[in-house]
Order: structure tokens, then sequence, then C-alpha cells
């Protein structure tokens, strides 16, 4: 018999391979922690696009509202004939804004890890602008060194919306920033939005909506687990934690089990104590001081800064430092 696998099920093959390979290592470590990529599998990102929409995450609505304002400037500052390349293109809203204020873009250039979001993204894209040549890149953001070789030749402007680098603890953020810098050039710029700190009770309620959309995102991992990895985790015996640490600057986020219990996930037994948590995310906040140093640090001046009038929200545009 022959037995061939599409390009499509290789992917899924390996995806699960290294899901496996995290969630053991992850729950074998103290204290437990599976890093925040895996709780966007199709639903988590079905949940996570429902996040944005709640009145208590008002990160995506403020920034949008800034982007919207702050494009004519952004386009002048960038210039005519660059490359545009996103890192994580989840769906476009916001680089919609970007491609409407810079019509003479040499390229945009999404980078996903996702081929179906990236393949899905780059047609609708091609659809609606057609003069824009759009070179999607399906690679990690995280370790990706090269761009494709036909936006050689184009300054590069980077675009990491969403406060995504807020995923990231401080040297990790630092050295993502350092590969972007390096990945966009010497003329390269990046336009980085940020959330800040603010009103811990603010914080809180933004990963802790009444609607409970936030929870059933955290426990999607869960899900995932059952399924991908045969595991037997029962929902209803763990719970969504998130809390603001005002010392850290940094929403932390867990899993936590409600009762001494034996779960078995990819053929490996993990014993939970009563109160036992999983960490699943951080999501850091900055204040001015430290999104000057973040951007020192990694090698970018910041040349501007735009935020909406109450302060929740920033959008900075950095260029490469000589
Ligand atoms: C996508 C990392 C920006 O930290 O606010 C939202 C993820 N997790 N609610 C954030 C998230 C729970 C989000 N980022």
């Amino acid at each position: 018999m022959n037995v061939s696998l599409l390009a499509q099920d290789r992917i899924e093959i390996s995806d699960r391979a290294e899901f496996r390979d995290a969630v053991l290592e992850g729950l074998s470590r103290t204290p437990r922690a599976i890093p925040a990529k895996f709780l966007y599998d199709a639903r988590g990102s079905e949940l996570f696009d429902a996040i944005c929409e709640l009145p208590e995450y008002y990160l995506t609505r403020t920034e949008t509202g800034i982007l919207q304002s702050c494009t004519p400037e952004l386009a002048r500052l960038a210039g005519p004939g660059c490359a545009l390349v996103e890192f994580g293109s989840g769906s476009s809203v916001k680089t919609r804004l970007l491609l409407d204020a810079m019509p003479d873009l040499a390229a945009y250039v999404p980078i996903d890890i996702s081929r179906q979001h990236l393949d899905a993204t780059a047609a609708r894209l091609r659809r609606d602008y057609p003069g824009l040549r759009v070179e999607p890149v399906c690679a990690d953001y995280m370790a990706l060194d090269s761009l494709p070789a036909d936006v050689n030749g184009a300054p590069r402007l980077g675009f990491f919306p969403g406060s995504t680098i807020g995923n990231l603890e401080p040297q990790d953020a630092t050295a993502f920033l350092r590969r972007a810098r390096r990945l966009l050039g010497d003329r390269g710029a990046m336009v980085l939005g940020v959330d800040l700190r603010k009103d811990p009770r603010r914080l809180h309620d933004a990963y802790n909506d009444s609607a409970g959309v936030t929870a059933a995102f955290t426990l999607n991992l869960l899900r995932r687990m059952n399924r991908e990895l045969g595991g037997t985790f029962d929902l209803a015996g763990f719970a969504h934690e998130a809390f603001y640490d005002q010392i850290q600057g940094r929403i932390e986020i867990y899993f936590r089990s409600l009762r001494a219990q034996i779960v078995t996930v990819a053929g490996r037994t993990f014993a939970f104590a009563e109160g036992e948590r999983v960490h699943t995310e951080y999501s850091y906040k900055y204040d001015a001081a430290g999104i000057a140093a973040l951007a020192k640090s990694a090698g970018f001046t910041i040349d501007r800064t735009w935020t909406d009038p109450d302060r929740l929200f920033a959008v900075t545009y950095l260029e490469a430092a000589p």
C-alpha cells in the first residue's frame, strides 16, 4: 500500500509532537507552566477574538482608536516604498489601517506560524488591495532571521501590535526586538503596540471578565490537551486565575486545580494537589521609562509615541539606532 501524507497532515503531526513535548516538559517542571502560544488552536483563536470585543478588555479598541488617528503621521515617518513586515499576523483589522494610510508600500510581509491563517489572510488582502504585493512567510517570528529576497532593497517597517510583546518576559522581549532590529536592517523602523501600567482594578477586570470568556480561553488549553494528547482533564476540576502583580507590573494567568486529582496526558500521569497552579501567561504592562529601556536595549530609539486620552495604551514608532 502506498501511504503518503499531505503536506498539511505532516505539519499537523509535527505541531502535535511539539505540543506534546511542551506539555510533558511543562507539567514535569516546578513550578508548572505551559507556554502561552499553545492557547491559540482554532477554538483558542476564536475565544481570543471574543476577548477583544469584551467591555472590560480595553486593549484592542483603544489601540485601534490610536492607530486610526496616528496613521497619517506614521506614514510620513516611514516614507514611501517600504515593505511592511507584520510579526504574527492574526486577523488583519489593524493592518488594514496601515495599508489604507500607506498606498505606496513595496510589499506586505505577514509572518505567522499558522499556514491556514496566513493563506486566508493573504487571499483576502490580495482581493481587497489589488495593487499590493503580499509576500507571506510561514514561520515562528520569534526564530526568523531572513525575509523573502524579493523585498530586498526596500526599507522595512515592522508592525507588532496588540501588546503581544507583553506575553514575553523582559529578557525575551529584548531578545525578540533585537532579532527584529537585525531583520529590519539599518534603515528599519518598527511600530510597536504596548499596554500601559494603570489602575490595578482596571487591569484585573480586563483579565477577569464577567462573561467568563477569558476563563474559557484559559481552560480551552485543557480541552486541547484532552483532544490532541488523549488527556483526562476534568474541566470542572480546574479554574482560571488571573491577577495583577503591581511590583512586577504584570498580569499572571494560571489554571488552578480545585481538588487533589490525578490526570493522564500523552500517556503520562500527573498528580495535582488541591490549589496547585499551572502558569499559562504573563501580560507585562509598561510605563514610558520601561518602553524606552526596552527599545534602547534592542538597538532602537523612540521617535514618537501616541497614546489615548486616558493613557491606557501606547503605540510607539521605533527607529533602528545607528
Ligand atoms: C495577546 C498577549 C496581548 O496579554 O492581553 C488576553 C492575551 N490573555 N486575555 C494579553 C490575553 C488573556 C493578550 N495578548
